[in-house]
């Protein structure tokens, strides 16, 4: 059965929309370790436009399951993984103007610095995740630089019309099969929800899937009752004089 791996960035991305200090993301990572997450997911953007270098070390000291960091290919990035020391760390690309990240890695331009950074971070037995397209190349030469895991993007796959659907769950099954050829994990993520998860889940010897947006939007539904409601009852008892 694959694991699930929670991405909690955008808890920050509400808190860092006052610069305060709520809602804190270690706290949101407690929440959904209790609601049975196999792994918890942060991505640490050049930018810092959500989680911040101060959320790391509380969740490397507070997760008791798997932490994986985010991050992109750049040596200040290796040496915050060295030291922050996640159990897995996945190499994506990154846009300071894009929304979420839009696409895999573009291995065969960035393959030497790819190598370079899965070496190291490898070397000191943390295990390296590169965010692949779902094609052939890309996975071969990640199979080559010796990454350990592939996590396919299966944005292309939730945003598909009705009709181009099977076609990108085809894609990701030829993809599944090619990483797994080569030995290595299979983990998917982006733009999973809890209506179209169920193809990808059952996708043979998936391993990790990571997902953000969607499981952090739910958690706003079904928790907005009990918050207001606990809000009116402080109201209500000011009132009364209490
Ligand atoms: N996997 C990777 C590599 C990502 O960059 C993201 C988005 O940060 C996700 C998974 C989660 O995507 P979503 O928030 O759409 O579930």
């Amino acid at each position: 059965m694959a694991k699930l791996g929670v991405n909690i960035d955008h808890v920050a991305t509400v808190r860092q929309a006052r610069r305060t200090f709520e809602p804190d993301p270690v706290w949101a990572a407690m929440l959904a370790q209790l609601g049975g997450a196999d792994g918890i997911t942060v991505h640490l953007r050049e930018d810092r436009r959500h989680i911040q270098d101060r959320d790391l070390p509380l969740l490397r000291q507070t997760v008791t399951v798997e932490l994986n960091l985010e991050m992109a290919c750049t040596d200040e990035m290796v040496q915050i993984a060295l030291d922050l020391r996640p159990d897995q760390v996945t190499l994506v690309p990154e846009r300071r103007q894009e929304i979420t990240t839009e696409g895999g890695l573009d291995v065969a331009r960035t393959q030497v610095a790819l190598a370079d950074a899965v070496q190291r971070v490898q070397g000191e037995g943390i295990m390296v995740s590169l965010f692949l397209d779902p094609d052939l190349d890309p996975i071969d030469r990640a199979a080559k630089i010796g990454a350990q895991a592939v996590e396919l993007h299966t944005g292309a796959y939730a945003d598909a019309p009705r009709d181009r659907r099977a076609a990108e769950l085809d894609r990701l099954t030829r993809a599944g099969q090619r990483v797994r050829h080569h030995g290595m994990r299979l983990h998917a993520g982006h733009g999973l929800t809890y209506r179209n998860v169920g193809p990808v889940a059952s996708l043979e010897e998936m391993s990790d899937l990571n997902i953000g947006h969607s499981i952090v939007a739910r958690s706003i539904m079904v928790g907005m009752q009990q918050a207001v409601r606990e809000m009116k009852d402080l109201i209500t008892a000011a009132a009364r004089g209490h």
